[in-house]
């Protein structure tokens, strides 16, 4: 297992399980399968509504000994309706009381974007809350006291652009030790790839196979496939590589986590076998040849009438 060290040298491994859109009846069995594979980070949130059963798993594994805590990398992250200053502790006992746990490794605050405490998702433009009301730098506050509680070790952002990275470090004596964005390449993110490196924030990249699960919804008509782009294909053959391995090389290859979700016990093992694997320069510019600024998650949920987010104010571009 490759790890990245945080500047109190902590090691964060590169490689994790994802566990969004993974169904509570399924990730009980995922989590202990994975911890038996050898995986040691576990990346959750409240909002995928699978933490207890996450939590289950992680407590019998701990308790059977496949796994000590402390060998264990667990994130998880602030739902949007907790962003008041006070309502960050309360929301993240709850979440290490679904997880079973003491404590968190990492704890980020999950968009930026704030909602109405009573609200889990917005279906009005009204549920949701404009950052000049409930400023992220409160936010990070709130963080920054859980830290200090010792209920995480490290904290961090997600879905975070530049602009407003740079901003929090204006105002905010501590920056942010990770950003976890959407990256693969159709969306290398390598301008805030380059700046997070310059600041010493690391980025975890989510949905590195394309997030093919996510709820209609969720989906556009004519979104392209990942797995089955044809470079990534004829690549991944040509390595002796799965095309989903080929992904998550690619990831830790450029220095980011990297958070493949599966709840299949044959996947998780292959994309665990991909955690190792070293790519050549050759291999690494072909697939940089792919980028094409595309968003799986493009964030247009938090868009509605009456909603102060849009696209533009929300990834900054
Ligand atoms: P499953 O859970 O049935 O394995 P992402 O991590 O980008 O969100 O992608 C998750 C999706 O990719 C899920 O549909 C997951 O299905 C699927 N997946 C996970 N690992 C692989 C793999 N090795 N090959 C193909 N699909 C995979």
């Amino acid at each position: 297992m490759q790890y990245y060290q945080l500047a109190n040298g902590d090691r964060i491994p590169a490689f994790g399980l994802g566990t969004w859109k993974s169904e509570p009846g399924k990730v009980y069995q995922a989590v202990q399968e994975a911890l038996k594979i050898g995986y040691r980070h576990i990346d959750c949130a409240p909002i995928y509504r699978n933490e207890p059963e996450i939590g289950q798993g992680l407590k019998e594994a701990l308790s059977s000994g496949i796994v000590k805590r402390e060998e264990l990398w667990i994130t998880s992250k602030l739902w949007n309706n907790a962003h008041k200053e006070a309502e960050v502790i309360p929301a993240l006992k709850q979440t290490l009381a679904d997880l079973q746990l003491d404590y968190l490794d990492l704890f980020l605050i999950h968009w930026p974007v704030a909602l109405k405490s009573e609200v889990i998702l917005p279906e009005t433009g009204s549920d949701l809350i404009p950052l000049t009301e409930i400023p992220l730098t409160e936010t990070w506050k709130g963080m920054q006291g859980a830290k200090e509680a010792g209920l995480c070790r490290h904290i961090g952002v997600s879905n975070f652009s530049q602009q407003k990275l740079a901003s929090l470090k204006q105002v905010s004596g501590q920056q942010p030790e990770v950003n976890q964005v959407e990256s693969h390449p159709y969306l290398q993110q390598n301008e805030l790839l380059a700046y997070c490196r310059s600041e010493g924030i690391l980025i975890t990249a989510y949905s590195p196979l394309g997030s093919n699960d996510r709820p209609e919804m969720l989906k556009k008509a004519d979104e392209p496939s990942l797995l089955e782009h044809p470079l990534i294909q004829e690549l991944s053959a040509k390595q002796n590589l799965t095309p989903a391995q080929l992904l998550i090389a690619w990831g830790i290859n450029r220095g980011t986590v990297v958070i493949p979700k599966s709840v299949n016990p044959q996947r998780l093992k292959e994309n665990f076998g991909a955690s190792e694997i070293v790519l050549t320069e050759e291999v690494m510019r072909a697939i940089a040849t792919l980028d094409r600024g595309y968003r799986f998650v493009d964030g247009s949920f938090w868009e509605m009438a009456g909603s102060p987010y849009t696209l533009a104010n929300l990834w900054d571009n």
